[in-house]
């Protein structure tokens, strides 16, 4: 928590710092960045005041606990920064989306943050906003590589969805050694699992069930899938999944869970609870492992019902997107000293993930 705090602190400091560098404003002592260098000579000689920043955000749909998440750290950075915004809900339609976009450009917003309903559809958004000459930051769900390309004043927040797969598959494989005699229910020496997936499409569902898989076999598990579908990231669905599978499966066949968020790591739980599992009698517990690190999934984990997950940082997601778009649109370069986060090939910030374990969880609460 601390960290994360810093690094906040960090973030918002420097893009004030660029500021009242810029500004030539009363400040003597130049912002200090994350790895202690000096930013204020850094920041471009352009427009740096926040009054004529205004920023429209358009959320896949409100109805998401992550992207609830991020789109409260947005708020409150913009609020940090002076920089005016308004976020609106897509309700997870592309030509809501659309439409959207145009109203804010219409209205007269500097600067656009979208995060896709439909990742593949971000070509139009981007034509938009080049022909209005605005720029435009994507988050949480990455156009394709031509896309990004297409336009110099775009950008894209995320996180690699990879190494959020190896760590949710990592926490199963340090169950699976750590209680041999146990985890293997049915002794045949393999892992039976489950894996309930995001909405399809996603590179965060395609991408963290295969390194999940991946990191069981390379920690030398041998695997067998005996489940696989979407639940579409949603706590109900996962529930209604797990009860179909446990009764097509018999629940002790099931030696492990596997899903690609905490709301349906949480669904699944339910549907364990239900059937008298996962609630503190050591001899009925499946373990299920989620990503986001949630408030209820850390509190999932203090109960014991939940295994493991991985931060998904909505709060450094949530940040380093305001900040490029409020920078940019002040007419500032983007780079890690205007905006406090390191900038890959010119347009990408990978805010990292971590792993959250019985040891750590409460690091995070
Ligand atoms: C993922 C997150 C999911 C869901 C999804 C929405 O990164 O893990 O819980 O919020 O984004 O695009
Ligand atoms: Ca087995």
């Amino acid at each position: 928590m601390k960290k994360r705090l810093f690094a906040l602190m960090m973030a918002s400091m420097m893009v004030m710092g660029a500021m009242v560098g810029c500004g030539g404003g009363g400040s003597d002592e130049p912002a200090p960045t994350g790895d202690g260098e000096e930013t204020q000579g850094d920041a471009a000689d352009g427009n740096t005041d926040m009054s004529n920043v205004e920023i429209g955000v358009c959320i896949y749909k409100f109805d998401d606990t992550f992207m609830t998440g991020v789109r409260n750290n947005m708020q409150a950075q913009a609020d940090t920064l002076g920089a005016k915004i308004e976020l609106v809900d897509s309700q997870n339609k592309q030509a809501t989306q659309n439409d959207q976009v145009d109203t804010f450009i219409t209205k007269g917003m500097t600067a656009l943050a979208v995060n896709p309903v439909d990742r593949t559809a971000a070509g139009p958004l981007v034509e938009k906003a080049s022909a209005a000459g605005l720029p435009i930051v994507f988050l949480n769900r990455e156009p394709e590589p031509d896309v990004m390309q297409s336009y110099d004043k775009v950008w894209y927040v995320g996180a690699k969805a990879e190494e959020s797969g190896t760590m949710s598959g990592e926490i199963i494989a340090d169950y699976w050694n750590a209680n041999k005699e146990t985890a293997d229910k049915n002794g045949d020496g393999k892992l039976q699992y489950i894996m309930v997936t995001g909405e399809p499409g996603h590179q965060d569902a395609t991408l963290r069930t295969e390194h999940s898989v991946k990191a069981l076999q390379n920690a030398g598990i041998e695997v067998e899938e005996i489940g696989n579908d979407t639940a579409m990231w949603n706590k109900v669905q996962a529930t209604e999944l797990m009860n179909a599978f446990i009764t097509s499966q018999g629940i002790d066949s099931i030696e492990a869970v596997l899903c690609n968020n905490d709301d349906m790591a949480l669904g699944v739980i339910e549907s364990l609870k239900a059937n008298g599992y996962n609630t503190g009698d050591a001899s009925k517990f499946v373990p299920v492992v989620g990503v986001d690190a949630t408030a209820p999934a850390l509190e999932a984990m203090s109960t014991g019902s939940l295994l493991g997950t991985v931060l998904n940082d909505a709060e450094n997601q949530g940040i380093a997107t305001t900040n490029i778009a409020a920078m940019a649109a002040a007419g500032q370069e983007i780079t890690q000293d205007t905006v406090g986060y390191e900038i890959t090939d010119g347009k990408y910030v990978w805010v990292p993930y971590v792993k959250v374990t019985a040891e750590n969880y409460k690091d995070f609460q």
